[in-house]
């Protein structure tokens, strides 16, 4: 659980830039707090962009919080408050990078399964949850009971739902995973190592029981290869010896689709076409080509999409394949030809890694483990991003507006919240 005992804060919306300062039962009593308060926001020191932790060791923090559901632009607000010293089993936390997922906008729109409660731990005026679910920190302080992490550290957080949209954050030890032997590695890529790594790992591994023994002669097929989850299925099937058949919309220009293409190649696919090509008349020439007249089977569909896509995955599978769905990116609806299922005898599965990883807490830290170790020797390679830097200073509107286009299609690359703000 995050930590309650934050005596002071105040907010800055990212609309009204309004100011107040809460203190919450309970909490700690703090001298100077009626001082802050009178002249306004002004707990130490201050060096332009660096932050100031002041001499009582209280941390300064901001985070990005939503009080009711909606669009990112008109409900994110900057929250500003401070967070006492860690005691006991308590972790003070230091943002690194955070990407901005599809699901954490669903989940601000308020349209995802999973809802953060709102609360007003943080001190803020409504009650409020703490948008994003993923992303990597630094450890920079911890209570004297914690026994795993130290100063310096690096950390993911074990579930999602934990809000990592902040510039820094309070947790107790056990809701943190530490990436062991940091060396090597960069907030990049663990701050986007937790959810599509994992799903696509998962779901190439719990859903089909490939035959080792006919290594590089079987197939999985997937929509929506560009995306996060679809690059790294492709890289990882590539480790596994798995054949992939990967499907991208097409861009403004046949060039462009071409240069995606080539992307996708080196990061290890077998073949990559379109969707236009997946639903046309010729599909099923390639497909003969591709597996050689079916002797090397298709046997697993990874859907991202929906709609007719999905249908188009289905149909080429191998008899007693899994089509797992995961995404629905075209928001429609996912149609299966009865003969699939009477005939074929096809296996139709959803995966949600939120689910999964709650389950089986010690396996996602032991998949993350392989994935970083896939990424320590340069055969994980990193997404695409567009980078939001956020220092001290950057104003809230600022960030909303980065990440109001996360559903946007045909992006060049992938959200990403970059704290340079300092400690
Ligand atoms: N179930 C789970 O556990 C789980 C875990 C991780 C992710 N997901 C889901 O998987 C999906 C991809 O997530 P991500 O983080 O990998 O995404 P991402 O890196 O942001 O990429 C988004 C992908 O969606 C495609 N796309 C966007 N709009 C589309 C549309 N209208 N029709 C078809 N394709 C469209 C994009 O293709 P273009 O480049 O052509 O626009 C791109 O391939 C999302 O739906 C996400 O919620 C689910």
């Amino acid at each position: 659980m995050l930590s309650h005992r934050f005596v002071r804060t105040a907010v800055e919306t990212s609309r009204n830039n309004s100011l107040f300062l809460t203190l919450k039962a309970g909490a700690r009593p703090y001298a100077p707090v009626a001082a802050t308060a009178a002249r306004g926001w002004a707990p130490g020191p201050s060096f332009g962009d660096r932050r100031s932790i002041s001499v009582y060791g209280y941390t300064q923090a901001k985070a990005l919080v939503y009080s009711q559901y909606g669009e990112p632009k008109d409900v994110l607000q900057l929250h500003k408050h401070s967070i006492s010293p860690p005691s006991g089993t308590e972790v003070t936390l230091r943002l690194l990078a955070a990407p901005l997922n599809p699901a954490d906008v669903n989940q601000i729109q308020g349209v995802y399964p999973s809802k953060p409660p709102f609360q007003t731990d943080l001190g803020t005026h409504d009650p409020s949850a703490v948008a994003g679910n993923e992303g990597a920190f630094e450890v920079l302080a911890t209570g004297h009971n914690v026994k795993t992490l130290s100063k310096g550290d690096w950390v993911v957080m074990k579930k999602t739902g934990q809000g990592t949209w902040r510039t820094h954050a309070q947790m107790d030890e056990s809701q943190l995973i530490k990436i062991e032997d940091k060396e090597g590695l960069t907030p990049l890529q663990i701050s986007t190592v937790s959810v599509n790594p994992v799903t696509a790992y998962r779901m190439i591994k719990d859903f089909c029981e490939w035959d080792w023994l006919r290594s590089g002669e079987e197939w999985l097929i997937q929509n929506g290869a560009n995306s996060g989850v679809g690059r790294a299925a492709i890289q990882l099937a590539r480790e596994w010896g798995i054949k992939t058949l990967n499907v991208v919309r097409e861009r403004k220009t046949p060039e462009e689709t071409e240069v995606l293409k080539k992307e996708l190649m080196e990061l290890g696919a077998t073949a990559v076409i379109t969707e236009s090509e997946l639903v046309s008349g010729e599909f099923r020439n390639m497909v003969n080509e591709f597996t050689r007249k079916g002797k090397e089977p298709i046997r697993l569909a990874l859907n991202c999409v929906g709609g007719k896509s999905a249908t188009a995955l289905a149909k080429c599978l191998a008899p007693g394949s899994h089509m797992v769905t995961y995404g629905a990116m075209s928001k429609q609806p996912v149609a299966l030809p009865s003969g699939l299922l009477i005939f074929k005898n096809l296996v139709f599965d959803g995966f949600w890694v939120s689910r999964w990883g709650d389950k089986n807490p010690h396996e996602k830290e032991n998949t993350i483990r392989d994935v970083l170790q896939l990424t320590r020797t340069g055969k994980f390679k990193d997404i695409p991003v567009d980078e939001i830097k956020w220092k001290w200073d950057t104003e809230g509107t600022e960030l909303a507006a980065g990440v109001q286009g996360t559903l946007e299609g045909y992006r060049s690359g992938k959200g990403l919240l970059k704290y340079e703000g300092g400690d």
